[in-house]
């Protein structure tokens, strides 16, 4: 294999570009290989491997408990399916708050064991040492700003962010400071649209918004929300592009009568 062959169709540097000249950045999570070849042959241009696979794989209530190693798994499974999309992977909570040299460590495995692009930190100034020693590696990062749920247990709801002054210029003096560090973008969960707005303005990295409104340079969102696969979780901010659930219980529905009736297998599906 070529070395230009290992490297990707989007690029950090492409995603700055595309900011340039106001093309907007398609990014959705993927946490298995099948899931990652669909999103990359469609054209998706980021793919998160977030640690929303402690939700929507695990089943846990939080981000919280998902550890480096089942990261590591998703991703490396991820990377193994996408060929063009920049892929991101999630620092999951522990890894690298309070400790920038555990940070450095818990970053150089994922970009070693996964063949990732980048890594992506939820905070600003409390978690700047962090990313600072990442950065000084080679290793991109993705900021990530608003609602941050590996602090859940801080904030103790998953309601909007900075609605209040004194947090949403907190918030923007974060967005500047993670820019100013050398991060390649930002993802802004779940803030005022006009707030998204302005930090998208002020800044000269891509925004990406998850309920941050369309004023952000990208969108994001959890595919098994946008498919429609998890029906438990609705927030005003999410499009349902299809309703896989239903597909599938019809699908494993039709299957079990087609079994308990003897139709299935029938004598063209036999050796
Ligand atoms: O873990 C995740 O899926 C995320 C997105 C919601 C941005 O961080």
């Amino acid at each position: 294999m070529s070395v230009e062959s290992t490297v990707r169709a989007v690029t950090t540097y492409r995603l700055t570009e595309m900011k340039q000249r106001g093309e907007k950045i398609s990014m959705l999570t993927s946490y298995d290989y099948s899931m990652a070849k669909i999103v990359d042959a469609a054209g998706i241009d980021v793919i998160l491997v977030g640690d929303s696979a402690a939700n929507v794989m695990a089943g846990y209530e939080t981000t919280v408990p998902i550890t480096l190693d089942m990261m590591i798994y998703h991703a490396r499974s991820v990377t193994r399916g996408a060929q063009r999309a920049l892929i991101v992977v999630d620092m999951p909570f522990g890894t690298y708050q309070g400790n920038s040299k555990l940070a450095l460590d818990s970053a150089v495995r994922i970009m070693k064991e996964t063949e990732a692009d980048a890594v992506k930190l939820e905070g600003g100034e409390e978690i700047l040492e962090s990313v600072q020693r990442i950065l000084t590696a080679g290793i991109p990062v993705m900021g990530h700003l608003g609602l941050t749920p590996q602090s859940i247990h801080k904030f103790g709801t998953y309601n909007v962010r900075a609605k209040e002054e004194a947090e949403a210029e907190k918030l923007v003096r974060d967005a500047h400071l993670l820019s100013d560090a050398g991060c390649f973008a930002v993802v802004l969960e779940k803030i005022p649209a006009a707030l998204a707005t302005r930090v998208t303005k002020e800044i000269p990295i891509p925004t990406i918004g998850i309920g941050a409104g369309g004023g952000t340079d990208g969108q994001v969102l959890v595919i098994h929300d946008m498919v429609g696969l998890n029906k438990g979780f609705s927030p005003r901010f999410l499009r349902r592009y299809a309703d896989l659930h239903e597909v599938m219980t019809d699908a494993v529905t039709r299957y079990i009568a087609d079994v308990k009736s003897g139709d299935f297998p029938n004598e063209k599906e036999q050796y």
